[in-house]
C-alpha cells in the first residue's frame, strides 16, 4: 500500500473538515470508490477545474463528534455532506494548500529527486535517473545502483547484475532463467510477479483489481472488463447492474439490491454500504469509520473493540 498519496489528500481534507482522527484512521475506504459523483460534474466551475478541485459526497455520520448531535448534511440528501477535495490524481500540497499532481502510484517515494509534472508522470532532476521501481536515483559519478562508478561516468555492475539497457546508468538484478508472464527479475536469480500482479496457485501471476470488479473480470491491474449486461458508472471501477442506489463500498446486483463488500453493511439512509464495527462501537458511543475502526464521541474513550464513557475528571468526582 502506498500511503503517501491518500494521506496527503486526507491531510488536506483535514483542514476542510477539521477532524484529524477521522482522517488518520481511514484511508480510502471511508468514501468508497466514487471519486467525484457524476451528477455534480456539471456544477463544477472552470476555476475549480483549473485548480483540480472536485467535490465528493461523504456520509454525514462520519462527521458526527458528539453522541446526541446528528447533523443535517448539505449534500444531495441530508445524509451526505458535500466537500471539496483534490481531483483523482492530485493531492493537497501541505505548504501551499493547492492541489498538485500526485506521483505516488508510479514512484515509490512520490517523485523525490524529481518533478511530478502530471499525475503519475515523474521527471527526474538532472543527474538522477528512474530505476526499475520508478524512483529517481543518483547517477555516476555520485552513485550507480548495484554497481560502481568510474570517474569517466561509466557504471560497472556488481556480479549478478546487468546494466539497464535504456539508460546505462544503473544495474538491474539478473535472472539466468527467463521470467514468466507478468513476472520480472526482482533480485539476482529470482523472478516474482510484476507490480500490480499477484501469484495465484493455478494461474501464475494474475492482475489485481482493488476493489474487486464485481460482475466483471480483472484484465490488468485495476482494469475491469464487465460481463455482458453489466456496466461501470462514471468514476467507478466496478461492474454492476444498473440501479439508482449509491451503493458505495459495494456493487448493485440488481436495480434494487446493493451487494456490500466484506466489513460493510447496507444503510437505507445513504443507500450505501457503511463500515461495520463490533456492537456498533459500544452501543453507539462512537462512529464506525472503517471496518472494525471506531472513532469515539466526545466524553467517550476507546475500550476493547468499542467506546465507553470516560471516567469523570478528578475534580468532579463525588465521594
Ligand atoms: C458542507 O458541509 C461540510 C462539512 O461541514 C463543509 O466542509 C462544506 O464546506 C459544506 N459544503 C457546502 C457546499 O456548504
Ligand atoms: C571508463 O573507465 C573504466 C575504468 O578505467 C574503463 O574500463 C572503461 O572502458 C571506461 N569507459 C569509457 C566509456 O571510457
Ligand atoms: C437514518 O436517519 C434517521 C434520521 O436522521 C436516523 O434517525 C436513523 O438512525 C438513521 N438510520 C441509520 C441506520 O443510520
Amino acid at each position: 500500500m502506498h500511503f503517501s498519496g491518500p494521506s496527503a489528500v486526507f491531510t488536506a481534507l483535514l483542514t476542510l473538515v477539521a477532524f484529524p482522527a477521522l482522517i488518520e484512521a481511514t484511508s480510502t475506504e471511508l468514501f468508497g470508490d466514487i471519486q467525484n459523483p457524476g451528477e455534480f460534474e456539471s456544477l463544477s466551475l472552470t476555476r475549480e477545474r483549473q485548480q483540480h478541485l472536485c467535490h465528493r459526497e461523504v456520509p454525514t455520520v462520519f462527521f458526527q463528534t458528539e453522541k446526541d448531535s446528528v447533523e443535517r448534511g448539505n449534500g444531495s440528501t441530508i445524509f451526505f455532506h458535500r466537500i471539496e477535495i483534490c481531483c483523482a490524481g492530485y493531492r493537497r500540497d501541505q505548504y501551499s494548500g493547492d492541489c498538485v499532481p500526485d506521483c505516488s502510484e508510479t514512484s515509490p517515494d512520490n517523485c523525490r529527486n524529481g518533478f511530478c509534472r502530471s499525475p503519475g508522470n515523474c521527471e527526474c532532476f538532472e543527474e538522477f535517473v528512474r530505476n526499475e521501481h520508478g524512483a529517481c536515483i543518483h547517477t555516476c559519478p555520485i552513485a550507480c545502483q548495484n554497481g560502481r562508478c568510474y570517474l569517466n561516468g561509466t557504471c560497472a555492475c556488481h556480479p549478478g547484475f546487468v546494466l539497464d539497457q535504456d539508460t546505462r546508468q544503473f544495474c538491474r538484478p539478473q535472472c539466468s532463467q527467463t521470467c514468466g508472464t507478468h513476472e520480472e527479475c526482482v533480485a539476482t536469480g529470482q523472478c516474482d510477479c510484476s507490480p500490480g500482479y499477484r501469484r495465484t496457485p493455478d494461474l501464475g501471476c494474475q492482475p489485481v483489481c482493488a476493489p474487486d470488479c464485481g460482475f466483471g473480470k480483472c484484465v490488468a491491474p485495476n482494469q475491469c472488463e464487465c460481463f455482458a449486461g453489466f456496466i461501470k458508472r462514471p468514476n467507478r471501477n466496478v461492474c454492476e447492474a444498473e440501479c439508482y442506489l449509491n451503493c458505495e463500498n459495494g456493487f448493485c446486483e440488481s436495480i434494487y439490491k446493493c451487494h456490500c463488500r466484506e466489513g460493510y453493511r447496507y444503510d437505507l439512509n445513504t443507500t450505501s454500504c457503511l463500515p461495520q464495527c463490533v456492537d456498533n462501537c459500544g452501543q453507539g458511543n462512537g462512529v464506525c469509520i472503517a471496518p472494525g475502526v471506531c472513532r469515539c464521541f466526545g466524553g467517550y474513550e476507546a475500550h476493547g473493540t468499542g467506546c465507553r464513557p470516560k471516567y469523570p475528571a478528578a475534580n468532579t468526582v463525588t465521594v
